[in-house]
């Protein structure tokens, strides 16, 4: 029985679809590329739900253009794309996707801490470039991570499971947080909680998985790169604009750390040409949470928090 209009913004699995379709009238975007705005606003004009993607921003101009919406259910874990104190003040319910991303983003983080410290990514462009090569005992080499330390800055769901996947491959935890995690998770990773400038002089591997918020905003500038080795390495799964990009592309090109392994940039899907050029940067485009089952999943729980609010309900999965 239909409850409610509701609008998906964005092209998602059709496991949330199939949800959506049961729990009230629905509209999807269904294009590629990103929904125009004129087409956006008509539809919200009448929408009591809308499910959004991380590239959409729900700001002022987005809720103006839906007097009657009751939630907005953002299709991944981070939020900042969306103004949640305009929406509260609004009456309007935020929702994200927390949990199901978390196996399927620490995996991209491992991957790109391997990436990058292994030059995998040199050395497939090597291969595909058609240089000559021959095996040598000193060739392409890169740093061998066990016994290495690995600094999380943000030590939520995906900064622990990263942890364990660290852990797997022989490194030790350190981590920065605005709270201590459990003393059986610290004991079960062997990790404890330092200062963030600590973490950056200490870690070989400095990896953020924290939010985005004004709060760190640039959390890793020219000051932050400084305080990492020379030959530490620096992996970003969280959200672009923690790092000055610019000061990154510095840090890397004069040597003063020796690696990056970045699955989001701050100016996305814009990256610096400064990142392309340097082979001690790996660079994937916000792959994260890409896996079918990843999606689908988002796009799941994504749904069910649409269909208990517009029933009326709590929602599974607030922003709080
Ligand atoms: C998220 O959900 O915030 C991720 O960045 C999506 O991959």
């Amino acid at each position: 029985m239909s409850s409610g209009r509701i609008v998906v913004t964005g092209r998602i699995p059709d496991a949330g679809l199939d949800l959506l379709r049961d729990a009230g009238e629905l509209w999807a975007w269904t294009d590629d590329e990103p929904i125009p705005t004129d087409v956006r606003d008509e539809q919200l004009a009448t929408a009591d739900a809308a499910v959004t993607l991380l590239t959409d921003r729900v700001d002022d101009d987005f809720l103006d253009a839906a007097p009657n919406l009751r939630i907005v259910a953002n299709v991944a874990v981070g939020y900042n794309n969306i103004d949640v104190a305009a929406c509260t003040a609004r009456g309007v319910t935020v929702t994200n996707t927390p949990g199901v991303l978390t196996d399927a983003t620490a995996d991209l983080a491992m991957a790109l801490i391997l990436m990058s410290t292994r030059r995998l990514g040199e050395g497939e462009r090597l291969i595909r470039s058609g240089t000559p090569w021959q095996w040598g005992m000193f060739m392409m080499l890169g740093t061998g991570i066990q016994g290495r330390r690995l600094g999380i800055v943000g030590m939520g769901g995906i900064g622990v499971a990263l942890a364990d996947r660290a852990r797997a491959f022989g490194m030790e935890i350190v981590y920065h947080n605005r709270r201590k995690v459990s003393d059986a998770v610290e004991s079960r990773l062997g990790a404890h909680l330092v200062g963030l400038d600590h973490l950056l002089e200490s870690s070989d591997v400095v990896s953020l998985n924290c939010p985005y918020s004004d709060e760190t905003h640039h959390l890793i500038d020219a000051a932050a790169l400084e305080r990492m080795m020379p030959s530490a390495f620096l992996v970003n799964t969280a959200r672009g604009p923690i790092v000055d990009e610019a000061a990154l592309v510095e840090a890397l090109r004069s040597g003063s750390i020796a690696g990056a392994g970045l699955d989001v940039f701050e100016h996305e899907p814009d990256v610096h040409p400064g990142l392309i050029e340097l082979d001690n940067a790996v660079i994937v485009p916000h792959l994260g949470s890409a896996t079918v089952e990843t999606r689908s999943a988002m796009a799941t729980l994504a749904a069910r928090n649409v269909v208990e609010v517009l029933a009326g309900r709590a929602p599974v999965s607030p922003v709080t």
